[in-house]
């Protein structure tokens, strides 16, 4: 079965193809430091061979806001993130860490001396946040803002090394900034980061391309969600500028670890199927290298062994991840999953995120 059978990313030999999907949880301290539950949480879900790829984490004081998501630009969340991928390393598994910058999706209560958000434009995501509170117009990154933001992202690659990850996945999906900068909705400039889809998703590609000269292209992963429409994303022409970034990637920076795109239009927000008729197959027959495919499995776990059989893809499971630590073992078996309790994603505490159990009932029955 292609889901179980060996993959290699970047120097790592993995030994199957279910990959935890980046999931953020709330539960570092307040000064975004990992804490022993963490450990906990990702060591329950690592298998040997086994990719998981962490939380979205903030890589400097002004990319953040939200409290308890962690981040890794202090010694302390350095040290905290060491108790982590010990963990996970002690079990075979291998471990990226994902790199955030929320862009306009912050708020100047949640950043130093109340600062204005930063985006591509001075456009607010439509709509309120979740205070009920319309979403703040954030100021538009200057040149040189561009050029130090990509260097915050070098600095926080090192950083993760440093704490024992295998890599870093580069966080370019799901309306964040470098997301902002791609979409047609959120990217407004007449500068060279501006208009055509060169420009817009030139930062994208500077970001991965310094954090592959700094810490090795096979220790760099990127995540893209072309159809989107999280925070306000929506781009006028998906397959040509996803296209595009593909394109240079396999032109330029083909010795990345993995590419991972989120199927078009999945939404984790809510328990609805998506209904799309668009695809990512031009974007895996233009990428060489490993491919992991996210969104609708968890809803659907079957369709995982089928897909993978039919392209080959790594497939990073979610929401089935939360609620099944032995995901691995229950695919590989058929067992049957254990619900996942939507109120418990991002609330304090081990409840809804280490205390759901492994398969007790170890016989066939899904
Ligand atoms: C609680 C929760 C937190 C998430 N956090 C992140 C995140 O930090 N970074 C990210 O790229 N995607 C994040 N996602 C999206 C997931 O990685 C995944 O793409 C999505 O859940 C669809 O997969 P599924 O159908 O298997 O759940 C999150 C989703 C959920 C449900």
């Amino acid at each position: 079965m292609a889901l179980f059978s060996p993959v290699k990313i970047g120097h790592h030999s993995l030994k199957h193809r279910i990959v935890l999907a980046p999931l953020t949880r709330f539960r570092a301290s307040s000064e975004g430091v990992p804490t022993p539950d963490m450990a906990t949480y990702y060591g329950q879900r690592a298998t040997n061979g086994g990719l998981l790829i962490t939380e979205a984490t903030f890589i400097s004081q002004l990319s953040g806001g939200f409290p308890n998501a962690p981040g890794i630009y202090t010694a302390a969340q350095i040290e905290g993130w060491k108790q982590v991928t010990k963990e996970v390393h002690s079990k075979g598994g291998v471990i990226f860490l994902q790199l955030w910058h929320l862009g306009r999706a912050s708020s100047s209560s949640m950043l130093p001396n109340n600062e204005r958000p930063v985006s591509a434009s001075e456009l607010a995501i439509p709509g309120k946040n979740r205070f009920g509170e319309p979403n703040e117009v954030p100021r538009a990154l200057t040149l040189p803002e561009i050029h130090a933001t990509t260097q915050d992202y070098v600095k926080a690659a090192k950083n993760a090394l440093e704490a024992g990850f295998d890599g870093v996945e580069v966080h370019s999906a799901n309306g964040y900034l470098l997301d902002q900068f791609i979409n047609s909705s959120s990217n407004k400039r007449t500068d060279i980061y501006g208009g055509s889809i060169e420009n817009r998703t030139r930062f994208t590609l500077e970001v991965v391309k310094a954090v592959s000269e700094a810490i090795g292209a096979d220790r760099t992963g990127l995540r893209l969600s072309p159809w989107s429409e999280f925070q306000g994303m929506e781009d006028e022409t998906p397959y040509e500028t996803w296209g595009y970034i593909v394109k240079e990637l396999q032109t330029r920076l083909s010795g990345l670890s993995y590419l991972h795109i989120v199927e078009p239009r999945v939404k984790f927000f809510t328990d609805d199927r998506s209904t799309a008729t668009e695809t990512l197959d031009p974007f895996r027959s233009v990428w060489k290298g490993a491919f992991i495919s996210a969104g609708g499995y968890t809803l659907d776990p079957e369709k995982a062994t089928s897909h993978s059989e039919a392209t080959g893809d790594l497939v990073a499971f979610g929401r089935a991840f939360i609620a099944n630590p032995d995901l691995v073992e229950r695919i590989r078996h058929q067992w049957k999953l254990t619900p996942y309790d939507r109120s418990t994603f991002y609330t304090p505490g081990n409840k809804g995120y280490t205390d759901y159990k492994i398969y007790e009932n170890r016989q066939a029955s899904l």
